[in-house]
């Protein structure tokens, strides 16, 4: 029987599914993988009005590995939420993977973010219970696959990402970095366009840290990626193709990267 690697069944799904994405309202037909034009994001509280964005604006090329910086609270994961469709906007269009996003039903978006997003945390949230080859396997599971199948499909994704040797074991029976290594492979399983990771690094030493942002790196390209990333290393941010500063809620493009977050 012939191996498909993870990296070919990744385009050869995108390929597959194209015509159904096509069903999608608002659909554009750029080059561009996200357009978000005159973003706004105010947060109501009891306290008053939180003002996040103003007129926000941002367009990320297919393939591009885009890095994001900013202070503390200046907004990046709320960014990260709303290019998800996690998170609705105020104000402002954002195109997503051709998508208007704006114009999604809760259900089409559920679709959507199971479909064309990665997503990666800081934080690992794989569940405890199941081992890291039925973490993996479990987006394929929640879109119908045999489990079989999505078992075999889980098996090389960890082989992707260097655990094949640690398919059995429980996330608590697993270190720091591999466990962030197994959200990865969860992450990309379903063969999305986006990656979306927001300091999924942040929790690690500098040594490993290091080592999974280069596997990011490896997998956004091997697997024809267009990729965001929140950090707060900046070392790592200067390493993707192009840093953004978000401050007083609009985005900036910096070069030199200063101290400060
Ligand atoms: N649901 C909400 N309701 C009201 N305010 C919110 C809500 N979510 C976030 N905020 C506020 O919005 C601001 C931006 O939050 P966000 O989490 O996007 O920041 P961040 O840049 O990711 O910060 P950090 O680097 O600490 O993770 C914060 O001041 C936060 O308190
Ligand atoms: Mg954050």
């Amino acid at each position: 029987m012939t191996q498909t690697t993870p990296a070919a069944a990744s385009q050869a799904s995108r390929s597959a599914r194209d015509p159904e994405s096509r069903a999608f309202a608002g659909q554009t037909e750029g080059s561009a993988l996200i357009e978000v034009k005159g973003l706004g994001k105010i947060y109501r509280t009891a306290r008053g009005a939180l003002t996040l964005f103003h007129s926000l604006e941002l367009t990320v090329e297919r393939g591009e590995m885009v890095a994001i910086v900013g202070q503390s609270g200046a907004g990046k994961s709320t960014l990260l939420h709303i290019l998800g469709a996690l998170d609705a906007p105020s104000q402002g269009t954002v195109y997503c993977a051709s998508t208007n996003l704006s114009k999604l039903s809760l259900r089409q978006a559920a679709a959507f973010r199971n479909r064309e997003i990665g997503y990666v945390w800081q934080f690992h949230y794989l569940l405890p219970e199941f081992t890291a080859q039925e973490n993996v396997a479990m987006p394929l599971l929640a879109r119908g696959m045999r489990k079989q199948e999505a078992m075999a499909m889980a098996a090389n994704w960890l082989k992707e990402v260097d655990l094949d040797e640690r398919t059995g074991h429980r996330p608590g029976e697993l270190s720091g970095g591999e466990q962030q290594r197994v959200a990865l492979a969860r992450a990309l399983v379903n063969s999305p366009r986006l990656l979306l990771a927001d300091e999924p690094t942040g929790d690690l030493d500098a040594v490993t840290a290091g080592r999974t942002f280069e596997l990011i790196q490896r997998l956004h390209a091997s697997h024809g990626l267009t990729s965001i990333l929140v950090t707060h290393n900046l070392e790592l941010a200067s390493r993707c193709t192009r840093v953004l500063r978000l401050e007083n809620g609009r985005l900036a493009r910096t070069g030199a990267v200063q101290a400060g977050g």
